[in-house]
Order: structure tokens, then sequence, then C-alpha cells
């Protein structure tokens, strides 16, 4: 693994865990994690189980005793450890967005169409699509209970860089986040929602817009690293006197068309005050609806319309169920699970997909098509852009 810190400790809780609970034709073993600051990587390893930590990711590539490249870093060094691993022959697993940008994406693609024909696997890291309510309705809406779909109703809403002197750590700078809130949560709820509906984004209009545009720069103690879990910065003293400039989006808007009919709206923010990680979908269909909040995971709300209409009505279906995705290997009806399991549903998937010669998902054509969205939503300014 190439990345030790937030999402570095979600996949290592996934890897120490998913063969512990699912059943699975291969083992996955922790052989060694790099990261670039060699006294922290240590006590990283140490805490995360990890056997060996290494300052070079080069080196993991070079190594005959590891067949998984797992990449946790920021998005501007995904192309060049991805492409390198999958030529080197190693399957690789991908954090979301797939890179920075369009060309580097493509980059990504050929190399991973090229390991393919070799027996070489990759897939895109896009973790909500395993949360089990979420699987169920894709399941529910492939399965055609809302018949026709009309709308979807998309928003990703955060709030960590609220205040001014929050420093601007590298998910603010262009050249190392590729883009703000819209490629940060903005491609989560494109993945999603083409994910669930099994329709593809079109054509999209949208509108960018950076509130902060002049941020104190981090101090060392600071580092490059914050996540939403982080929390705003303490003035004066993780941050210094001298400031940067904001080159990324705090928040990104669209409308869009999907190719089986129906149209969406998609809201992604850091600035929506209160909301901390609100993910919210909501799908209508001509014979009902399905609505899913991450904040309350176990959960997918239905509205059948099919039913008498006296006894129509909004219900809750509690999403713990042994026959409900994933469940079944988890604990008994109505213990409920957490944000974590979906990276480790994805390492059971992916380990899966590897170990039985097939292809992971979303492959790296996937989720190139999300990175073209976002860049269509970038360019967009108001104006129609297709997407292709
Ligand atoms: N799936 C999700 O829900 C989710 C959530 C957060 C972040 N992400 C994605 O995960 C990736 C990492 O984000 P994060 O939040 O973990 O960031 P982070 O800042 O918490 O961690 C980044 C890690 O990468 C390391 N790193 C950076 N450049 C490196 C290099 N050249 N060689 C070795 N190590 C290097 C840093 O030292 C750090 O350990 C990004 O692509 C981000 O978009 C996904």
């Amino acid at each position: 693994m190439v990345g030790y810190a937030f999402m570095g400790a979600a996949h290592s809780q996934a890897w120490r865990t998913v063969n512990r609970v699912f059943d699975l034709p291969a083992r996955a073993s922790m052989v060694a994690v790099c990261g670039r600051d060699a006294a922290r990587l240590a006590e990283a390893a140490a805490r995360l189980g990890w056997a060996e930590a290494v300052t070079d990711w080069r080196e993991l590539i070079a190594r005959d005793d590891i067949d998984v490249i797992d990449v946790c870093t920021p998005g501007d060094s995904h192309a060049e450890i991805a492409i390198a691993a999958l030529e080197a022959g190693k399957h690789v697993l991908c954090e979301k967005p797939l890179a920075n940008t369009v060309d580097e994406a493509r980059a990504m693609v050929a190399a991973a169409a090229k390991a393919r024909a070799a027996g070489v696997r990759s897939a895109c890291g896009f973790n909500y699509r395993r949360v089990p309510a979420v699987s169920l309705m894709r399941n529910m809406v492939a399965a055609g209970r809302l018949g026709a779909i009309r709308h979807v109703r998309a928003a990703y809403l955060q709030d960590w860089i609220v205040d001014p002197s929050f420093p601007l750590v590298w998910r603010l700078q262009k050249e190392k986040a590729g883009s703000g809130a819209l490629g940060d949560i903005g491609a989560h709820i494109i993945d999603l929602t083409q994910f669930v509906t099994g329709q593809r984004i079109t054509g999209v209009s949208g509108l960018t817009e950076t509130f902060i545009k002049e941020r104190p720069l981090p101090s060392s103690s600071t580092g490059l690293s914050a996540s939403a879990a982080s929390g705003p910065a303490v003035p004066g003293s993780a941050v210094s006197a001298a400031t940067g400039e904001v080159t990324v989006d705090d928040a990104a808007l669209f409308i869009a068309r999907l190719d089986g009919g129906a149209v969406a709206t998609y809201e992604a923010t850091r600035f929506a005050t209160g909301r901390k990680n609100g993910l919210r979908v909501e799908v209508n269909g001509e014979h009902g609806s399905l609505a899913f909040d991450l904040e309350r995971l176990n959960e997918l709300e239905f509205f059948d319309a099919t039913r008498p209409a006296a006894e129509q009505g909004w219900s809750r279906i509690l999403v713990t169920e042994g026959e409900h995705p994933y469940l079944g290997a988890w604990w008994p009806p109505g213990h409920i699970i957490g944000y974590e399991h979906s990276f480790t549903h994805e390492m059971r998937d992916f380990i899966e997909a590897v170990a039985t010669g097939a292809d992971p998902t979303p492959s790296f054509e996937d989720a190139l098509q999300v990175q073209l969205v976002l860049d269509a939503v970038a360019r967009s300014d108001s104006s129609w852009i297709s997407v292709s």
C-alpha cells in the first residue's frame, strides 16, 4: 500500500479484516506500506498492521513477493504509481478519483487494458458502491422495481473548510488534487448514481465556486494531510502567517442527462455549514422511489407506487438481513454496520475477482468516464457539455 494516512488507515483496516469475515479463494497478506517520512511511516506501519515499511514506492513494485499495489496517495501520483505497477505485472487498486486529469486517466486505462491481456487486474476505489443499502438500491432498480427512472437527485455535503483560517492543505491545491469538492466528493455521487441506475451521464451543465480564494499556508506540523475528520485548524498553531491561493473549487453544482432517459441534479460542497459528511441520493421512477442517506447507512427508503393507493407510503428497509448484499457474512439481523465496512467489501470483491481471474469493478474505464464528467463540469461555466 502506498500512503498511510486517512485512506491508508481505512484500507489497512479492510485488508486486516477481510479474510476474517469473508470466505475467499485467496488471503491478503499485508507485506509492506510506503510513505515518505520514515519515522511517521514506521509508527503507522506498526499501528496499521504492515510487516514492513519502505520510503520509495518503486521498492514495492520491484519486489517479487508483492502481487497487489494499493494506491492511497493524493491524485497527483496515482497515474505514475498505477502505470508502473501494472507494467510490472502487479494488480492495482487505486483510490478515487482515478487521476487529476483526463489525459492521465486515459494513460491509466491504456496501461490497464494492456495489463488485463496478461491477466493483471485493476479497479478504482469508489467504496460507497459497497455499502449494502446502496448495493440493494442498485439490485432493486435493476430488477425493475422502480420501472423507468425519471429523476436522480444527489448531494454530497461537507463543511470542513468553512473557516477562512483553515490552511491551504493539498486538497485545496489543483496540482495535487486536480479539483476541489468536484473531484473529491462529486466523483463519489457521479459513480454512485451511475452504479445505482445502470445509466451513464451523457451531458452536463454546471458551475463551480471558490468562496475563499486565499488561505494561510500550513505550518510544518500541519503537513499536507487533512481529511474531513481532521476538523478546523486552530488559528495561530497549525498555520503560518503567509498565505497562498486556493486553486480548486469549494463547491460544484450541475444538472445532467443520463443515457436511459433520466435527468439528474448534483451538488458537491465543502461549505454546507453543519453537514459533516452528508451524502444523500434519491431516485424516482415510474413505479416508485428509493432514497439513501449515508448518515443512516443501514437503511434504505422505499416508496412502492404499485401498492393500493390507500396503503402507499415511504417504508424504511433495515438493510441487515442475511439476504442483503454482503451481510450474510456479518452479524445477525438488526446488528448494524458502519463506514469502514464499505472498504472491507471493496477488498472482498477485489480479492475474489483477482483470485478467480475476473475483472474487478469499477474498472479504470468506468473511472475514466467519471473523470470525463468531472472535466465537463469544470469546463461548463453553465453551458451544456456533452460527455462521450
Ligand atoms: N474512498 C473515499 O471515501 C476517500 C476518502 C478520502 C480520500 N480518498 C482518496 O484517497 C486518496 C488519498 O487521500 P487521503 O485522504 O488518504 O489523503 P491523506 O493526506 O490523508 O494521505 C495521503 C498519504 O499519501 C502519502 N503520499 C503522498 N505522496 C506520496 C508519495 N509520492 N509516495 C508515498 N506516499 C505518498 C502521504 O504521506 C499520506 O500518507 C486521494 O485520492 C483521495 O481522493 C478517498
